[in-house]
């Protein structure tokens, strides 16, 4: 088949707040695609980014005493940290702060002008008199005009549904400053999408297709492409407005050239992000033309394709303005937008009061296997734009017979008899056992799956698989065969036929479960797996490496923690400013005395339970010393061990040893409490990230 050069996007997350599981739908779905074309052999350039610019992320910076710069700054590591842990592995992470977003910016704009597609016109609209900013309609609140519900947005209200515009509320006022709002008029500028040229062409380019090797792709889901029919109108209608793509200073954003004070809107910016973060990648990559990518003619010759993966609700500027902004400055536009649904948790929208709204990092923190997250929404996704629903007894079941019950359990069961009878090495399989995984291989089913995004169909396919693995293992029974004498050759025979078909499984897994599937190309010792050539057995006399524990069962306990823990950390939030700490501030200390204690960043290697002690944990902390320490925390009603492994924090290094019941304590961990206070919990703290293992903290 003729490789394929695919640049693949996801939508680039808001700078100003974390990444929680409804974001991962969408990652996770764009990840397990771009790793299958990998194993098919096309070339995927997989880019991401920071969403940085707009008002909330100046504003969020401002109350917490931050320049953008700095909030962006870390909540880019942050992000980055979460979508790397859930094995979304991006070639880059870039941010739309950035010289290369500005210098396609503004080539953007310069052609875009000269092509006739940018407009001015003055407009009117809320200014806060006190804050000195024009406000955007989230940034105002006042009663709604249909049903008089205090408090509402300036777009819509949460009461009664209506939508109207902010200057339609009563009783308006400035959510930043409190301030009444005042109409004022300022010069802005606007995308001509109303522009005959522009209808024309977003008619025919929402409803078109591309052929590219083995796949004809279409620009958008039929289900969007008719929404879009709707919204451009029928021939001769024109429904579309300009878009207005200018802001006035103060501005987190790049000022638009030859106009002072103006700022081009957030959404202009950010899918140009994309570009950004790729030709930021292809600089330091060094072997790829970026043109080739990015300009219209070159990508027409070179054959090249651009996937962006996104949420419906961002549907309306990917299949509008987007399109048609790098049409009309000369660049490519997209191949085809995947857009995925909302996730709902147990039926509902998440929500912070049930503790459904769950934070990436919280699900690591609590123990639980990224992977796991990605075999269930993977399982539940089928390449259309619906909702997808994590309920959690669904997952639990789904997980651990999928995973633990069927494929695992095929390597747990045949794995040992290799090793202890026949010196780790196989023999030459049973070939009519084979047959239908042959088969399956042949037809390709599941590879036409994974390309058409229907995740859920590619693993019903894959664990009907496993259902045969597991049905020939039951019908020889190794585990009888090894007792009986005589049967040496048999038994060899069947446990090495079952972990070739094992192997199949595991290639077929690989894009949704990269980690899993690498203990398993550690365990088989063979070449990483891909997805090309004809079906072989694992040969006759290859040795494996010895098995070890491959994936444990999800534990209800660990999801109810999960879901306690999004509850406390979210909901009292607020008051932990309003409600003090009831516990007196200690008598002053010298800077002399403060010096005497010597605290240093230390890395938890290790974390046990303790026989015996119901509150204490025993911890191996690494600070750079030749072995690492030996302390015992108070922290066993907070934390699982599993979930302090890795990770670093703060010792006091000099503290005199103890010699308790268990052993001596070598120091000590620094932790947050409250315990005459309201807030229950104990809080380990972390260092930002750069920190390392023996730094001393002063
Ligand atoms: N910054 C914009 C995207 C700019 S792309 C040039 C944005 N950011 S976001 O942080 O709000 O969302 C990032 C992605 O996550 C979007 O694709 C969005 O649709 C998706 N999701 C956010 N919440 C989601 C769910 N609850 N469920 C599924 N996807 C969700 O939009
Ligand atoms: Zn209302």
């Amino acid at each position: 088949m003729t490789p394929r050069k695919i640049l693949v996007t996801s939508a680039l997350p808001y700078a100003n707040g974390d990444i929680h599981i409804g974001h991962l739908v969408g990652y996770i779905q764009a990840d397990i695609w771009v790793r299958f074309q990998r194993m098919r052999g096309h070339t995927v350039h997989y880019v991401c980014a920071d969403d940085t610019h707009g008002t909330p992320v100046m504003l969020r910076a401002e109350k917490e005493g931050l320049s953008p710069e700095a909030l962006i700054a870390r909540v880019h590591d942050e992000h980055l940290r979460d979508f790397t842990d859930f094995g979304v592995a991006f070639d880059n992470y870039h941010s739309t702060h950035t010289p290369e977003t500005r210098a396609y910016c503004e080539d953007i704009y310069a052609r875009l002008q000269r092509a006739g597609m940018i407009a001015t016109r003055a407009i009117e609209q809320f200014y806060d008199p006190v804050k000195e900013m024009f406000l955007p309609d989230r940034f105002i609140k006042g009663d709604c005009p249909r049903c008089g519900a205090p408090d509402q947005y300036g777009d819509n209200c949460e009461a009664c549904g209506a939508a109207y515009a902010p200057t339609e509320l009563r009783n308006p006022r400035s959510a930043v400053s409190g301030a009444t709002p005042v109409r004022r008029e300022s010069e802005h500028y606007f995308f001509r999408l109303s522009d005959e040229r522009a209808v024309a062409f977003l008619r025919e380019w929402t409803r078109g297709e591309e052929a590219v090797p083995g796949a004809t792709l279409r620009h958008l889901p039929p289900e969007a492409a008719n929404k879009m029919q709707e919204w451009l109108g029928g021939e001769g209608e024109n429904k579309l407005s300009d878009w207005d793509i200018s802001r006035d200073a103060p501005y987190f954003g790049f000022e638009i050239p030859g106009a002072p004070g103006k700022y081009f809107y957030v959404w202009l910016d950010a899918p140009i992000g994309y570009l950004a973060s790729f030709k930021n990648y292809a600089v330091r990559a060094g072997n790829i033309a970026v043109e080739d990518f990015t300009d219209a003619e070159r990508a027409a010759a070179a054959g090249t394709e651009m996937a962006h993966f996104i949420g419906k609700d961002i549907l309306y500027f990917h299949a509008l303005f987007w399109p048609a902004m790098l049409k009309f400055a000369g660049y490519r536009t997209p191949s085809q937008l995947c857009v995925n649904g909302y996730l709902t948790v147990n039926g509902a929208k998440m929500s912070k009061s049930r503790g459904t709204f769950i934070t990436a990092r919280s699900w690591l923190d609590g123990g639980l296997d990224p992977e796991a997250l990605r075999y269930y929404f993977a399982s539940k996704s089928n390449g259309a734009v619906e909702d997808l629903d994590l309920s959690f007894d669904d997952m639990i079941a789904k997980v651990n017979s999928d995973l633990v019950g069927k494929f695992v359990n095929i390597a747990s069961r045949c794995a040992g008899f290799i090793a202890k009878r026949f010196e780790g090495k196989l023999a030459a399989i049973d070939e009519a056992a084979a047959a239908p995984f042959v088969e399956a291989w042949q037809a390709g089913d599941i590879a036409a799956a994974y390309e058409a995004r229907d995740f859920g169909r590619a693993l019903r396919g894959v664990m009907r698989l496993a259902d045969v693995a597991n049905l020939y293992i039951g019908d020889k029974k190794p585990w009888e065969l090894a007792k009986q004498d005589g049967h040496e050759a048999e038994l060899h025979t069947v446990c090495s036929t079952a972990l070739t078909l094992f192997r199949d499984l595991a290639r077929y897994l690989k894009p949704v479960l990269p980690a899993l599937t690498a203990k398993v190309e550690a365990f088989l010792d063979i070449a990483p797996l891909d997805w090309r050539g004809n079906w072989q057995a694992l040969p006759a006399g290859h040795a494996i490496a010895p098995y070890n524990h491959l994936m444990t069962r999800i534990e209800r306990a660990r999801i109810d923690a999960l879901i306690e823990a999004n509850r406390a950390t979210l909901a009292p939030k607020a008051e932990v400013k309003k409600m003090p700490t009831t516990t007196p501030i200690a008598p002053e200390v010298s800077f002399d005395d403060f010096a005497k204690v010597d605290l240093r960043i230390a890395k938890i290697v290790a974390a046990d339970f303790v026989d015996g002690a119901d509150k204490l944990l025993r911890l191996q902390l690494d600070i750079g010393e030749e072995k690492p320490r030996q302390v015992f925390a108070g922290i066993k009603s907070a934390y699982a061990p599993e979930a302090l492994v890795g990770r670093l924090t703060v010792m006091v290094a000099n503290l005199a040893p103890r010699k308790m019941k268990f052993g001596v304590s070598e120091g000590m961990v620094l932790a947050a409490s409250d315990p005459d206070g309201q807030t229950p919990g104990i809080h380990l703290l972390s260092p930002d990230g750069g920190a390392t293992p023996g730094m001393k903290v002063k």
